[in-house]
């Protein structure tokens, strides 16, 4: 059974973006493998500076995972900071990785950018080290996630061959694995820019707990073009194939055969927001229920963290052990 790592930030209000590129693989692949999927409130620390904040956001993202279908029978769900290992074997990371190979990420280029007149932190550049190790230390050998995730899974299989070619074998090399549709679902006002948390406006993403008006609204407003024809070009059309990709994903198909049932804008638009309202309603019943007992939720991590734990000390040890540092007695 192939062991499946992969993880997201607690910052802000999950959106249709998450839930197409990373959660829902997480829930389909949760019975084929060994599933472990961390809430990284660690990562968030990067871009948080308000004190209070990321506790609640951690549970909400907790009762959102239960929500979209992650079994905690199944799947071990945690939170980063619970597991200290992560912080442990992510200086190790940080010092088998170069300041060159961090310069090149586009996300730090595209974050420090948009924060320019805000404080950078260190963390925000280091934070693929940290990546690494929340992937290498449970042996994973696949990691779903969106495809702007892409250049972090690469640079965590340079740093794990890296690694062992230095200390002999000690990590697995993952694997990077993205949904046929819906890895890169792009903002509805904005369709050539990635729907994301940090967007300047709320106008052009879906949040999973919005109302159905609400989502029925955003999509019926998403930015299109002006030639009318329907048809899935991610270069020439980038808003009606952003559409085409949504309605692809929530019905099963292929975006190129969700095309050939539209001749016009308006019905795509509409049956679009429809079914991502028919995706969303029974994942916000159960999110409400859900965060109706916030005991429980924080039993499930608490369980989650266990069982992590006991994966990610055993890796750490390996690596301390094959890098030679000397043991506590
Ligand atoms: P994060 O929290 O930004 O996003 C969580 C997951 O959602 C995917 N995603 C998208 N997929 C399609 N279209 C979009 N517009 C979109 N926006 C986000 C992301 O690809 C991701 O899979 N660095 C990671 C968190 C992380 C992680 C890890 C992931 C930390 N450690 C280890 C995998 C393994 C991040 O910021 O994801």
């Amino acid at each position: 059974m192939p062991r499946v790592l992969s993880c997201i930030q607690p910052t802000g209000v999950v959106h249709l973006g998450n839930y197409l590129g990373a959660l829902r693989t997480w829930v389909s692949g949760q019975h084929e493998c060994d599933a472990f999927h961390g809430i990284v409130d660690l990562h968030a620390l990067t871009v948080t500076d308000r004190p209070g904040v990321l506790g609640a956001s951690t549970l909400e993202l907790a009762a959102t995972l239960f929500a979209v279908g992650l079994d905690p029978d199944v799947a071990t769900v945690f939170v980063q900071s619970h597991v200290p290992e992560h912080s442990q074997l992510g200086w190790v990371m940080e010092c088998t990785v170069s300041h060159g190979e961090l310069s090149r990420m586009t996300q730090f280029k595209d974050k420090s950018a948009k924060r320019e007149a805000d404080f950078i932190s260190a963390g925000l550049f280091t934070y693929p080290a940290l990546q690494a190790a929340d992937i290498l230390l449970y042996d994973a050998d696949e990691v779903p996630v969106g495809e702007d995730q892409r250049q972090h899974i690469e640079i965590t299989r340079d740093i794990a061959m890296r690694f062992n070619g230095r200390f002999g074998k000690t990590f697995v090399v993952p694997k990077i694995i993205t949904p046929r549709a819906g890895a890169k679902v792009t903002d509805l006002q904005e369709p050539t820019a990635k729907m994301s948390k940090s967007a300047a406006g709320d106008s052009g993403i879906v949040y999973l707990l919005d109302e159905p008006s609400a989502i029925i609204k955003k999509f019926k407003r998403a930015v299109t073009d002006s030639d009318g024809e329907v048809r899935f070009d991610r270069t020439e059309k980038p808003g009606i194939s952003n559409l085409l990709e949504i309605l692809a994903a929530c019905t099963g198909r292929t975006p190129e055969q969700t095309a050939t049932a539209y001749t016009q804008y308006g019905p795509l638009k509409a049956d679009t927001g429809e079914a991502v309202v028919d995706v969303l309603t029974p994942i916000q019943h159960r999110y409400r229920e859900l965060m109706g007992d916030q005991a429980e939720l924080s039993r499930l991590l608490r369980v989650g963290a266990d069982k992590a734990r006991s994966v990610a000390s055993a890796t750490l040890a390996r690596a301390y052990s094959n890098i030679g540092l000397l043991p506590p007695n």
